[in-house]
């Protein structure tokens, strides 16, 4: 893993980047799965700005969603649908068909997972997976447990999940939510890692024991031979 510390959230963005870039340069029609948060919100804000002067760049690249969470209903704020609409969709223009979602608005979470399962089955690899570290040492919604899940899954949320800051300020506490599962993120040929932001202290230093746990699920990112891990101190 190669990590790096940054003391600036301005510098750990432009450090993502330019690997971003790298990697778009390398593959025109990347597909870049992203998660939601605060961690990457930066690095797409930068996206934005290099959208606005080389358009060019992003027009073939494509987006698959790491997770959803259950049962807000399409139109919500709260959705990782929402997010990424506003803040990597729209500023990139990235055109239907170069999207890949689990759906926010779905009756039937588990075949929900099979669809998503299926579509990555005929889109992936994923090429670039864009990752934030959660406070319980969550990638996605692979949440700490006995076990963690290969593929597409329906998740029982963490308590530490439930109160993420994109569900706290609403009346609807999520139960579940939907993500792709380790296999699929550890089959990306490369990976991002962004940590940053509040209460991540323990979840950071489990990650940097080395040490592969199911109670860390982020620290399954160690198996990984392509993993840039940029973290704020
Ligand atoms: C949520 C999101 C994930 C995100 C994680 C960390 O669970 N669904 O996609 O990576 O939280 O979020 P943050 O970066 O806000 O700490």
């Amino acid at each position: 893993m190669n990590i790096e510390y940054f003391h600036d959230y301005a510098a750990m963005n432009a450090r993502g980047v330019s690997l971003v870039i790298e990697e778009v340069n390398r593959r025109p029609n990347l597909m870049l799965c992203a998660a939601t948060g605060s961690s990457p919100l930066g690095l797409y804000r930068e996206l934005s700005d290099n959208f606005n002067s080389q358009p060019n760049l992003f027009k073939e690249i494509r987006i698959i969603k790491l997770d959803e969470w259950v049962g807000f209903g399409k139109n919500a704020e709260e959705t990782c649908e929402h997010y990424l609409i506003n803040n990597l969709l729209k500023p990139l223009n990235i055109s239907e068909d170069r999207y890949i979602s689990f759906d926010p608005d779905t009756q039937n979470p588990e075949e929900d997972c099979i669809r998503m399962q299926g579509l990555l089955k005929e889109n992936g690899p994923i090429d670039l997976c864009v990752l934030g570290l959660g406070r319980n040492g969550h990638l996605g919604f692979n949440e700490p447990g006995e076990y963690i899940q290969p593929n597409c899954h329906v998740a029982k949320l963490a308590s530490a999940s439930q109160q993420h800051a994109m569900v706290a300020k609403g009346n609807i506490t999520p139960t579940h939510g939907v993500t792709l599962g380790m296999a699929d993120i550890l089959s990306s040929r490369r990976i991002l890692v962004l940590v940053s932001g509040e209460g991540k202290e323990e979840a950071k230093d489990n990650l940097m024991s080395g040490k592969i746990t199911t109670e860390c699920p982020a620290s399954f990112l160690w198996l990984h031979n392509n993993v840039d891990c940029l973290i704020m101190d």
